[in-house]
Parts: structure tokens; C-alpha cells; sequence
């Protein structure tokens, strides 16, 4: 029926008019004041009132909204109403964790609700659709962005990926106004950008495109997501934004994607810098053809797609594809139906904050904590008599917590670890900053710059160790230190934080780091030395709060770590589905085998690592037999026991390798994942079962297969400690 109702529509649209509706304008004047006169906000206002404009970013709040969309529905010829879209990244103003600290939930049904409060927030607000999820697998914390993704595993990426697609679309009706298209991004391989530098070249195999890359937007397109935003990269030479293999090829053909492409900021109009289109008119022509459906802010689509159908040059058949899409996910929103469904300024009110969203951020944030190390019995604290000192700029920031991407979220709205604390009245607790974090307050549009050269704080600091029972100390990255644009070549603590820490480690050795970072850092002296690790990410508006309970032990930590922490620099990329290579040890008792002669090979902390105040133990790992005929479903079973002395909550990870292949495969791979709680002392039999979707892997041509053969079977806490058996499919 809507695809009857869009035959009707663009029947009666002119050329201009299905342009029009592939070009996308940010929020460049207020549209709730007078009308811009004069340059290029004038011509785009006139734009959208002769119904030549399709979408707008960036425009938020009920009022501004309708003021646009008034425009578009009121003025213009066939009143096609605009879709609004907006970079909901990890909430609206409400904020959850980051996007990679709520990956180190592995809870999806929580992720799943974090992208709901979200959705309903920026929905409230008029909001139709996100450009998010970024499902970006990467194995390179160099890169800024990785803090918006959900690590460097394709099976937990893919996982996620839907989750998230369910919190922000709900079942895909939009029958509540509180539910908004969602853009699976960057397609694809935006995590593999060389070095780590943004907005840099890809140049990458099928055996990763397939089997590392692709899958969370597979599963994000199963999931019904309704856009998808190409990338900046270039990918082997060919920019993603004109990539027809991935886009036509693989993503509307082959996965029958029915919504719409939106670009990249720009990144028609980059095609130029990149040397593959020598004008704006080519890489329009490029763009269009690939299958990029929505032009946000090259502004070339409108009008150069015009001259070139005229022309001959440029099939109406891609713009009758591309104008399709885009309308038929207008329609799926209600927004024909009612172009004014979302903005209703009493449910604004309502929403924007309510109780229920802190709530459920809190809890977020809570299962997004990973404790890494936990000597001396520091953690938990305990509740009274103790004389605990809370250290570092970090900790009484009511902005870091906020992280990166948080556009309508008001600066300091966060909860400080400072505050979170005071809540504990039991013990006595004193703040002392030390040496000041940054030498200014940075923003999303500037660079953090740390200090490097100022003590002062630091006596002060000392002195007030000496007579501290505990010492909490928040170090790490300021909140806009990752993110878009924030690539870095060395990612230990930045700044003067590892001298301080080193300081007051001299005075008083019983500290509990609690890191707050946006992707994995390099922290081996305190990882060898420092009793206790806390990595808290940034966990959003209630961080605070979050932090102190687990400190205090209100909340036993569960989080594992959803990508690998390096020893140092020069081992990136590393990530625990590697191949073996053909020298794995050191089997001869030489040097002419796979490994540093200056670092050991293994992480600092592997993929899904993350300890609990209590214990766990795994045994009596079974399989149900020894040989499995293809189709057959396969059985594992382990033991599970809570041995410590706390009540807790496992994930328990399964792996396998397949252990020869037509291409080889990696040594482990994550197939399968479970949240178990269990009192203490209390075991549980566990099951997992493996089909040929587990066993099976892309090869190089793409094509999904299973082979015969040995396969190793792994279960565990972390990728690196496991009990494991095999078994044969024939
Ligand atoms: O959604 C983002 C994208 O991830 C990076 N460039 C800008 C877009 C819109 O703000």
C-alpha cells in the first residue's frame, strides 16, 4: 500500500521536486525568528519553500521543528514533509554511557532500553531519525572514534548492532512517537582508517571485509534498520560514498535494504580531494550511481543531478530509486499521515528527563563498569570509619562524564564522581584536585589540550595522602579526547596524570584507580603496580552515581572489556581473533619465531576481560558428541560456580576456532555469550548451542559456507583463560 501511495506521489513530482527531496540542509538560521535575508541562508529557506529540500539536520526542540516543517508541509507545492535527523550517539540530553562502555555490558536487553530512552527523548523533541548506531568494528584505539562503536568483535558488534536498532525503531511500525529511524554507520571499514587517523584511507582484504566488517550491519539490516550512512574512507583506492560494489551490490541488492543512504558530512563533495572525481558534477554523477540516496551538506545532488539527467548523463531510474526510498521511510514514520506527530511540546516536558530515564541510564552505567584489578581487598570499600581521599581534576568534573557526541545535552549536567561519593556519609572524605587536568575548558569544536608543565597541587595532594586510609583516583581522558577527530598516537595516561599518580603511589600505595576514557589505554605501570582498576569510561549523567556504587559495593561489577587493551602502542592492531601465523611460539627456543623482542605479545588485558568482587569457576565442560553431521545442532555444556563471597553476575563467553580451513581462520572467535547470576557458593549447569550460522565464515568471494573438519570448542570469562574440548562436522 505505500509503495501505492508513493507511484502517486511521484507521478505528480517534477525532476526538481525528487532532487529536492535527496538534499538534506543543516540547521542554519533560527527558524523560529525571522527569515534569513540575503546569502546562502536565504537560498536555502526559499529552498525548502519550493519544496526543494527533503531533509534537515541538526534542528531540535518542538518549536523550531514545527517552524520548519510548517514551511515544507504549508508552502510548498506537494507539501512533502521533511524528516528531521539528528546525531543521537548516546542519548538525547538524558545521557547514557558511551557507546563502547555500554558495550562492556554485553547486556543487550539493557543496551536495548538505553537506545529507547534515547529515541523517546530526541523523538520528544522532534527528532525523526538518528544517525546512529555506528557499528565500526576496530581494532585501532589510536582512532577517536572508537568510543561510539561497540568494540572489535563482529559477533558481539552484530549483537549490539540490533539491539540497538530495536531500542531506537521499537518493532519497526512507528506506531509510537516515540520511536525514530535509525542509521546503521559508516559503511563500511571506517574502523580500519590507516594509523588510526581520521577521515584517513582503507585499505583492506575481503577475508575482514567480509567476516570482520560487514556483519553487524547485516545484522542491523536483518533488524530492519531504515538508513544507512556511507564513510569518509576510501576503500582499496575507491571512496565509500561511491562504492556500487557495497552499496548496490551488497547492500540493496543482495540484503535487501529497503530505506535510504544518507552521505557523510561532505563526503560527495571530498571525492574531489581524494583525486577520484575532478569536479562536483562527477562526484554527484559518482554518488548517485553507487547508490548514495541523501546528500547531507555537499550540497551538490541539488542542482548538478538535475543538468545531468537533463543531459542524458545520469539515469532518472537512480533518482527514481533514491527519492523511493527516502519517501517510503517518510511514510513508514506517520510523517504524511501527520507531519506534526512528533511535536507535541507537552510530551517534551514530559520526557526530556524524566525520573524514569536517569534511572535508566543509572543502571547502564552501573553494568557498563569493568573492575580489572582488585588487590589488598580495597574493593569494596567499606561503608564506615575509613578516611578515604578522592583525587584528580576528573573526579569532581561534572562535564568529562559526558564524553564525546552529546550535541543537545547541557554542559556539567553530569553527576561527579565527587558527588556520587559525598552520597556515602559513613567515612570521612576529602577532595584534593592536584595539577590541573587541562590548561583550558576544551569543546566538542576545539583540541584538549592537557597540562604538561603545572605541579601546583600536587604538595597539596601529597600531603593529604599520608593520613588517607584509601585513596580514589580519577584519571584518564578529558571527555572530548575521543570521539570524531580525536585520533592519538600515544594513548597512555595524558598529560601530567601518570607522574601524579606515581607521586602520591610513593606516599601511599593503597589507591583505586578509576579510569574514565573513551577507548583502551595504555596503562602498564599502573596495571603492574596499583592495587585496584576501575575502568569507568564515560558513563553519562548519572557517572557519578554510578561509580560510587560500585566503589562502595552496592553494585558487584560485571563489565567485560569489548576490545583489547595494548601493552603499548606498537602492537596496534591487536585483537584476540587473530590467525595463528606459521611461528606462533617460541617452539625452538629461539628468536625466529612470531613475537617482540622488546614487549610481550599478549595484551595488557584481553577482549572480554573484566573481574567481579567475587569468584568464578568453570568445569565439566561437555559437548553432546564427538561427531555432528551438518544441519545438526550442536550442545555445550559447562559448570558454572560462584566461589567467592559475593552474590554476582557472570558473562560467560564461548568461542571457537575452526581448526582447518579453505581460508584460515583466527584462533578463537566469539560465538555465543551469557549473563548468569549466581549467589554465593550457588553453580548452575549452562547451556549453549552452536548451528551452522556459529560454524560457518564468509570467504573470499562472500559467500557464507560451512566446511567439514575439527573445531575447538572454548568457554570462559575473557578470550585468554578458557576450558575447551572439540568435536567434527562431517
Ligand atoms: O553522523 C555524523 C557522522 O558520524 C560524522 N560526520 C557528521 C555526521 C552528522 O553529524
Amino acid at each position: 500500500e505505500t509503495e501505492k501511495k508513493i507511484d502517486v506521489l511521484m507521478s505528480k513530482m517534477t525532476l526538481e521536486e525528487k532532487v529536492g527531496q535527496m538534499n538534506q540542509y543543516n540547521g542554519f538560521w533560527d527558524v523560529t525568528g525571522p527569515a534569513p535575508v540575503g546569502g546562502s541562508a536565504e537560498e536555502k529557506y526559499e529552498n525548502i519553500k519550493k519544496g526543494l529540500v527533503g531533509s534537515m539536520l541538526t534542528v531540535r526542540g518542538v518549536k523550531e521543528v514545527k517552524a520548519v516543517q510548517k514551511i515544507a508541509v504549508e508552502q510548498t507545492r506537494l507539501g512533502i514533509p521533511l524528516i528531521i535527523g539528528f546525531d543521537v550517539i548516546h542519548g538525547y540530553k538524558t545521557l547514557s554511557p558511551i557507546p563502547l562502555a555500554e558495550a562492556a555490558s554485553w547486556d543487550l536487553q539493557t543496551i536495548e532500553k538505553s537506545a529507547e530512552v534515547a529515541a523517546s527523548e530526541a523523538a520528544a523533541s522532534g527528532i525523526n531519525w538518528t544517525f546512529g548506531p555506528m557499528m565500526d568494528i576496530s581494532r585501532d584505539a589510536r582512532w577517536g572514534r572508537v568510543m561510539e562503536g561497540a568494540g572489535e568483535d563482529p559477533f558481539l558488534g552484530g549483537k549490539i548492532a540490533a539491539a540497538r536498532v530495536k531500542g531506537f525503531q521499537g518493532d519497526n511500525t512507528f506506531r509510537s512517537p516515540l520511536r525514530i529511524a535509525a542509521t546503521a554507520k559508516h559503511f563500511a571499514a571506517y574502523g580500519f582508517v590507516e594509523a588510526g587517523l581520521e577521515y584517513n584511507a582503507v585499505e583492506i582484504g575481503n577475508n575482514t571485509l567480509f567476516n570482520q566488517v560487514l556483519p553487524p550491519f547485516k545484522s542491523a539490516v536483518d533488524a530492519g534498520i531504515r538508513s544507512v550512512m556511507n564513510s569518509f574512507n576510501t576503500i582499496n583506492g575507491i571512496p565509500a560514498t561511491a562504492d556500487r560494489y557495497l552499496l548496490r551490490d551488497v547492500l540493496k541488492n543482495k540484503w535487501g535494504f529497503s530505506g535510504f543512504v544518507v552521505s557523510d558530512w561532505a563526503s560527495i563533495r571530498e571525492m574531489i580531494s581524494w583525486g577520484f572525481s575532478k569536479d562536483e558534477k562527477a562526484a554527484a554523477k559518482s554518488a548517485v550511481e553507487a547508490g548514495t540516496d541523501m546528500d547531507m551538506e555537499s550540497g551538490i545532488y541539488f542542482p548538478y543531478l538535475i543538468d545531468l539527467v537533463k543531459q542524458g548523463k545520469v539515469k532518472e531510474s537512480y533518482i527514481d530509486d533514491a527519492v523511493r526510498r527516502i519517501l517510503r521511510v517518510k511514510f513508514e514514520l506517520g510523517l504524511f499521515d501527520d507531519p506534526y506527530r512528533f511535536l507535541d511540546e507537552k510530551r517534551e516536558k514530559e520526557t526530556i528527563g524524566s525520573t524514569a530515564n536517569h534511572e535508566a541510564v543509572l543502571d547502564m552505567a552501573k553494568k557498563s563498569i569493568v573492575l580489572l584489578k582488585n588487590e589488598k581487598n580495597l574493593l569494596p570499600l567499606k561503608k564506615s570509619g575509613q578516611k578515604i581521599l578522592l583525587l584528580g581534576s576528573l573526579a569532581e568534573s561534572k562535564n568529562s562524564p559526558l564524553g564525546s557526541w552529546r550535541i543537545a545535552a547541557d554542559n556539567n549536567t553530569a553527576v561527579s564522581v565527587l558527588e556520587g561519593m559525598k552520597a556515602y556519609k559513613g567515612n570521612q572524605l576529602n577532595f584534593v584536585e592536584g595539577p590541573k587536568l587541562t590548561t583550558s575548558e576544551p569543546t566538542f569544536l576545539t583540541e584538549v589540550n592537557y597540562n604538561t608543565t603545572d605541579r601546583k597541587g600536587l604538595e597539596e595532594a601529597k600531603n593529604a595522602a599520608k593520613n588517607a586510609d584509601v585513596i580514589v583516583m580519577v584519571l584518564g581522558e578529558q571527555g572530548f579526547s575521543s570521539g570524531e577527530a580525536r585520533s592519538r598516537t600515544n594513548i597512555d595516561l595524558p598529560g601530567l596524570q601518570e607522574e601524579f599518580l606515581k607521586e602520591i603511589f610513593k606516599v601511599n600505595p593503597n589507591i583505586v584507580l578509576v579510569l574514565n576514557n573513551g577507548r583502551p589505554l595504555t596503562i602498564n605501570w599502573a596495571s603492574e603496580n596499583i592495587p585496584a582498576i576501575v575502568e569507568a569510561w564515560h558513563l553519562g549523567t548519572q557517572a557519578g552515581n554510578a561509580v560510587s556504587q560500585v566503589l562502595y559495593g552496592d553494585y558487584n561489577p560485571s563489565g567485560k572489556l569489548p576490545m583489547t587493551f595494548p601493552r603499548n602502542v606498537g602492537q596496534i592492531p591487536v585483537y584476540y581473533n587473530h590467525l595463528n601465523t606459521g611461528r606462533p611460539f617460541d617452539k625452538d627456543k629461539n628468536v625466529f619465531w612470531s613475537h617482540y623482542s622488546d614487549v610481550e605479545k599478549t595484551p595488557l588485558y584481553p577482549f572480554g576481560f573484566g573481574l567481579s568482587y567475587t569468584k568464578f569457576e568453570y568445569s565439566d565442560l561437555k559437548i553432546n558428541k564427538k561427531l555432528f553431521s551438518k544441519g545438526e545442532n550442536i550442545q555445550v555444556t559447562f559448570i558454572l560456580k560462584n566461589t567467592g563471597k559475593y552474590d554476582g553476575k557472570e558473562v560467560a563467553q564461548l568461542y571457537i576456532q575452526d581448526e582447518f580451513a579453505s581460508v584460515a581462520r583466527p584462533v578463537k572467535e566469539l560465538k555465543g555469550f551469557q549473563i548468569i547470576e549466581l549467589k554465593s557458593g550457588e553453580s548452575k549447569k549452562i547451556t549453549f548451542n552452536l548451528t551452522e550460522k556459529e560454524l560457518g565464515f564468509y570467504d573470499n568471494s562472500g559467500n557464507f559456507i560451512v566446511e567439514e573438519g575439527a573445531f575447538k570448542v572454548m568457554i570462559g570469562g575473557n578470550s585468554e583463560s578458557v576450558i575447551s574440548d572439540e568435536f567434527s562436522l562431517e
